[in-house]
């Protein structure tokens, strides 16, 4: 199962697709994630990436691009992956094209996550991360027990530095000019499925799960 989760900033991309990894035992690929991962470790690629994540503004694709093409080279994506946060500009899905080919894949589906904009900034003001296992907590809609503590891990939880309400305004424009084109491209291609982003996590999931599953049957008997 390849999967693509679109989505604006806040609109639940992290949150759903660790879920669907759990479920369906593919692994979540975010480039965020691995962009914070390298920017922590202060690595040539985090260095050059961290102006931008700070800004909030996308980093160059020709470096994005190069982190997919290796990690979609890993044999742990053999079974299928969930993409969250890429592509993100058209030339980074016509580069996802490009990698599919040579890999001889193809994606199964893009599924978009939809969530109004003054929710997305509420999600995003109030969201909290595990320092050290990377669950995510919102102080409203997913409190942790103890303020501050993660419940899984009993790690410190931190506010990710590009959700300042000034820079998450930022993030949205960038997602209005430059991502949201995917979904008109992705429909084109025949394969965007809408979902609601609306609603607790447990029922978005459970939309999300009836797309996977529909598309999981559809290739056993297709
Ligand atoms: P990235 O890490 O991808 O961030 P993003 O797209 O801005 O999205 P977020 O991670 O902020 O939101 P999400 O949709 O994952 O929501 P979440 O599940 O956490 O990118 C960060 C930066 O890296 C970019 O700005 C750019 O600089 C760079 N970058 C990354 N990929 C790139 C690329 N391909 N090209 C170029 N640059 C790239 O949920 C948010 C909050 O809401 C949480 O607190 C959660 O608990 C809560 N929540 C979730 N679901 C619900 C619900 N149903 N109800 C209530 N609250 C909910
Ligand atoms: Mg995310």
């Amino acid at each position: 199962m390849n999967l693509i989760l679109l989505g604006a900033p806040g609109a639940g991309k992290g949150t759903q697709s660790k879920l669907l990894q759990e479920k369906w035992n593919i692994p979540q690929i975010s480039t965020g994630d691995m962009l914070r991962a390298a920017k922590q470790a202060k690595t040539p690629l985090g260095l050059q990436a961290e102006t931008f994540m700070n800004a909030g503004k996308l980093v160059p694709d020709e470096v994005v691009i190069g982190l997919i093409r290796e990690r979609l080279a890993a044999p742990d994506t053999a079974r299928g992956f969930i993409l969250d946060g890429f592509p993100r500009t058209v030339a980074q899905a016509e580069a996802l094209g490009g990698l599919l080919k040579d890999l001889n894949r193809r994606l199964d589906a893009v599924v978009n996550l939809e969530v109004p904009e003054a929710e997305l900034v509420e999600r995003l003001t109030g969201r909290r991360t595990c320092s050290s296992c990377g669950t995510g907590f919102h102080l409203v809609f997913s409190p942790p027990r103890q303020a501050g503590v993660c419940d899984r891990c009993g790690g410190s939880l931190i506010q990710r530095e590009d959700d300042q309400e000034a820079t998450i305004r930022r993030r949205l424009k960038v997602y209005l000019e430059q991502t949201a084109p995917l979904v008109a491209y992705y429909e084109r291609a025949g394969l965007l499925r809408g979902a609601s982003g609306i609603g607790s996590t447990e029922e978005v999931f459970a939309r999300l799960s009836s797309i996977v599953g529909g598309l999981s049957i559809a290739g056993a008997t297709g």
